[in-house]
């Protein structure tokens, strides 16, 4: 079986949750701390081996390419104030790796999004990676189910426990059998009712396909929420070859949410020298109000 090169980051979501701000910066542009979303992504797929990225973008996602394209007079004007760190981090995102694009006429939902991208992929594995994690772990995410992938040549989709009283906001897997983290699957589950899912593993924007999945997104049916949704597709896949789910290991931040965004910044904040003391006596006293 031939080895996962390509990646595919869909973007072209509303960002509802995070309105006004995304009314016209794309969500994926949200800086944790001082670097976008969509850029922890990037290297996480780079670091995982890949090679070429597709970014599925939509209405009002310029920034996106331009963040990972040359800027040329903010570049010569830190140059002229030689102000070398921050050329680096400027020039940092734009010599990362091929990205490629493609526009998704109409936010249809995620697997329309995976859809868009069908013919850069063309008959490979291909790997997905949603802006909305972000995980920290030994180990990049995507490299332990590319590793699963080289062990069982099926898709894989990458799952994470959440609280039960969560369920209903994830893709959920019925699992069969277990073998160390990962597991054959029954059914793929949509956001579940409370009370109704099989489990409480749910699906954490990483996946492995092989091309099979196309000829059920092909099909463009509408799911849940009157979107064409990626869980569909893979409850499809999984009835004709086997799909695991694969439990990562590492810390999974969810920035696709306001809490969860806040509560990133600040973890992410406190690891940086310059800002963790005055960080942690700002909240000291934040505390102190109570
Ligand atoms: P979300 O469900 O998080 O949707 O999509 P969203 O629109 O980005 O955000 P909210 O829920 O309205 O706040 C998961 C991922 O799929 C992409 C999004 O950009 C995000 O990365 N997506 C979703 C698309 O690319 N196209 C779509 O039609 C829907």
């Amino acid at each position: 079986m031939q080895r996962v090169r390509k990646a595919i980051i869909p973007a072209a979501g509303l960002g509802t949750r995070f309105l006004p701000a995304t009314k016209a910066m794309p969500k994926e542009m949200l800086p944790i701390v001082d670097k976008p979303t969509i850029q922890y992504i990037v290297e996480e797929a780079i670091e995982s081996g890949i090679e070429d990225i597709i970014i599925v973008t939509g209405k009002g996602k310029r920034a996106i390419e331009d963040h990972f394209d040359n800027a040329y007079e903010l570049e010569q004007t830190l140059l002229n104030k030689e102000k070398f760190d921050l050329l680096y981090k400027v020039q940092e995102p734009t010599k990362m790796v091929d990205i490629h694009y493609i526009r998704q006429k109409e936010p249809k939902g995620l697997g329309h999004a995976v859809w868009c991208a069908r013919n850069f992929i063309g008959n490979e594995p291909f790997a997905v990676l949603l802006g909305d994690d972000i995980v920290k772990a030994e180990t990049p995410c995507l490299k332990q189910l590319i590793n699963e992938n080289n062990r069982t040549h099926s898709s894989v989709i990458g799952v994470k426990r959440v609280p039960d009283n969560e369920t209903n906001r994830y893709g959920i897997i019925d699992p069969i059998d277990q073998n160390g983290r990962s597991y054959q699957v029954r059914n793929f589950v949509e956001k579940p009712e409370l009370g109704t899912a099989p489990s409480n593993l749910a699906i954490i924007g990483r996946y492995i396909f092989t091309p099979e999945i196309f000829m059920f997104l092909d099909k463009q049916e509408v799911g849940a929420g009157g979107e064409i949704q990626l869980t569909d597709a893979i409850q499809k896949l999984n009835q004709i070859q086997r799909v695991f789910a694969y439990e990562f290991e590492g810390k999974r931040y969810d920035v696709g949410e306001k809490l969860g965004f806040i509560e990133t910044t600040i973890e992410f904040a406190l690891e940086k020298e310059e800002l963790r003391d005055d960080l942690l006596k700002f909240m000291a006293g934040k505390l102190d109000l109570n």
